[in-house]
């Protein structure tokens, strides 16, 4: 059993959860996630790493709730524990000196782009970053990004703070304005992860997207999280979760992601009403 040290809410429906895992946090790298299972009857979920301790031997998630599993798991605090809490899985971000990275993070994904913008900067690049959300109440850990960046933009959907639009806007003006970036890095929904790739792609900007398709096992056995890059099919828990988002099919990866809706929806509705009863869940 996994036992959570720490339970932060960073806003209404994102949590911080610091997990007992001395063997996850002991090789654990930016860019990798683990697979947590809560009990034995429930389902695999990949969550990045947001942070590690190798001496404490913990590591920490932030994980938005999005549906039952993500929704049950809300329901624990300091002291519990999970059944499952495997890792670290995945290829780490590669990190060399680039020059001037722009680091692109949307939702959760800013917990998870902290480690990469301080590896990045370790390194020795400058870092500019970019985080957004739909509205101020969704923010999180703006200062935590602004301290391993050299420039932080904060977007909210809504102009509720800090500049009004989507994330791409800015990066869009940065290239318009003939700033010179060596990579960018884009991070969070994949629907803001195709258009920063489609902001970049006419000024010829490398950029690396992280993908989140479904994942079972984890390790490359199922094929489950299928995408195809470039042509190529890629099993994104071995082969990624990075890529080159200008070589992404996010057509196919946004499809294949849509796959179980009627299915997750029911779950979860099943969940919140046995709640609602009392029942075991
Ligand atoms: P469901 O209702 O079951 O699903 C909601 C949506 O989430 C689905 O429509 C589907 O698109 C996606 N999803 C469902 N099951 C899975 C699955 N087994 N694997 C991947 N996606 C799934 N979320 C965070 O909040 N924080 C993170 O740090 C984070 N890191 C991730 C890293 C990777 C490599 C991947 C692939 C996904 C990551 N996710 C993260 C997404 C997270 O795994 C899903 O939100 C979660 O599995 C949803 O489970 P659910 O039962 O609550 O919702
Ligand atoms: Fe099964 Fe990647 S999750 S092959
Ligand atoms: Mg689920």
């Amino acid at each position: 059993m996994y036992k959570i040290l720490r339970r932060d809410d960073l806003v209404s429906n994102i949590h911080l959860f610091k997990f007992d895992a001395p063997m996850v946090a002991r090789k654990a790298q930016a860019g990798q996630f683990v697979v947590l299972i809560i009990g034995e009857k429930g389902e695999r979920i990949p969550l990045t790493i947001a942070d590690w301790d190798r001496d404490e031997g913990s590591v920490t998630v932030v994980f938005m709730e999005a549906g039952k599993t993500t929704h049950e798991l809300a329901t624990l605090g300091t002291g519990d524990s999970v059944l499952g809490f495997s890792g670290p899985s995945g290829l780490a971000t590669h990190v060399e000196k680039f020059g001037t990275v722009v680091c692109v993070a949307g939702g959760f994904a800013v917990a998870t782009v902290v480690p990469i913008a301080r590896a990045l900067k370790v390194a020795g690049n400058r870092v500019i970053s970019i985080m957004g959300a739909r509205n101020k109440e969704l923010l999180f850990w703006e200062d935590h990004l602004g301290a391993v960046s050299d420039r932080l933009i904060v977007t909210t959907d809504d102009g509720s703070y800090g500049r009004k639009g989507l994330v791409t806007e800015p990066l869009k003006e940065m290239l318009e304005g003939g700033e010179k970036v060596d990579r960018v890095i884009a991070v969070g929904p994949s629907v803001m992860m195709k258009f920063c790739s489609k902001t970049t792609e006419p000024f010829g900007v490398k950029t690396i997207v992280s993908l989140n398709p479904i994942m079972v096992d984890g390790t490359g056995m199922c094929g489950c999280c299928r995408v195809s890059v470039g042509g190529v099919t890629k099993f994104a828990c071995v082969d990624g979760p990075d890529f080159d988002g200008h070589q992404v099919d996010w057509d196919l990866l946004l499809n294949r992601q849509r796959a179980y809706l009627e299915q997750e929806k029911e779950s979860l509705e099943r969940w919140e009403c046995k709640c609602r009863s009392g029942e075991e869940v």
